[in-house]
């Protein structure tokens, strides 16, 4: 079986509340160490998903870097993938629901040299609630395995809607065994807003990395209003 990343043995950690295991990622020539926790009270954001996982995977494979480059990532978790991003120079703004920031900081404060710090933002952004009070000039907007409830669809596109422009690259990954029927028909509803293709498979772990750009009004189809 074909791992995402380079996965190196974890450590339990005792007497410490947010975390049971810290795990420890290579990906684009850095080790990440990452602390964990079994999906609790707080969700499932308190582990590393695959999708995220596909994500960094796919950033290795395309030498991607990130300098002078606006980010934001949606439903961060662990933060892992927007730690990776800030490494690879972006700007990045790591957001999920108020209660998983704590431990997101942590895994910052860890994995990211000082001399970066300038550049992360770690901070509260439910979907299709605050996120107006965040700006529309993101070159590049982030998420791992956030496709996972009808509910949540029409509050991802909001979200992405207000936080893009026709310039906005949309990388979004998710693991399609969790539910194949209901996240293809969450993307198949953001393909009416976004062009979206399909740049990368891990075909073990059954992670799928989408690119979307928002569809402008003279392409004839329809935008929210
Ligand atoms: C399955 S986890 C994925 C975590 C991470 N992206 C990864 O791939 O490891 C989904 C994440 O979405 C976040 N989330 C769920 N509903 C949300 C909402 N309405 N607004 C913001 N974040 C939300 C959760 O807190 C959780 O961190």
């Amino acid at each position: 079986m074909t791992a995402l990343l380079k996965e190196m043995p974890s450590h339990i950690v005792q007497g410490d509340d947010d975390f049971t295991y810290k795990v420890f990622y290579r990906a684009c020539g850095f080790v990440l160490e990452i602390g964990v926790k079994p999906p609790s009270e707080l969700g499932f954001g308190t582990m590393v998903w695959d999708a995220a996982l596909g994500l960094c995977q796919y950033f290795e494979e395309q030498r991607m870097r990130f300098s002078q480059r606006k980010v934001i990532e949606l439903g961060a978790g662990t933060g892992i993938l927007g730690i990776l991003t800030v490494l690879l120079g972006g700007d990045v703004t790591i957001t999920d629901k108020p209660e998983l920031l704590k431990r997101i900081e942590r895994n910052v404060s860890v994995n990211i040299p000082s001399s970066c710090r300038p550049r992360v933002k770690v901070c509260a952004l439910s979907w299709g609630d605050d996120h107006t009070l965040f700006p529309s000039d993101y070159d590049f907007i982030l998420g791992g395995d956030i496709m996972y409830s009808r509910a949540s669809v029409p509050l991802i596109l909001k979200t992405l809607q207000h936080l893009s422009n026709e310039r906005t690259i949309i990388y979004f990954a998710s693991t399609m065994w969790i539910n194949r029927n209901l996240i293809s028909s969450g993307y198949q509803t953001l393909s009416q807003y976004f062009d979206s293709d399909l740049v990368y498979r891990n075909k073990d772990k059954y992670v799928n990395v989408y690119r979307m750009t928002k569809k402008t009004p003279s392409d004839g189809d329809r935008v929210v209003p």
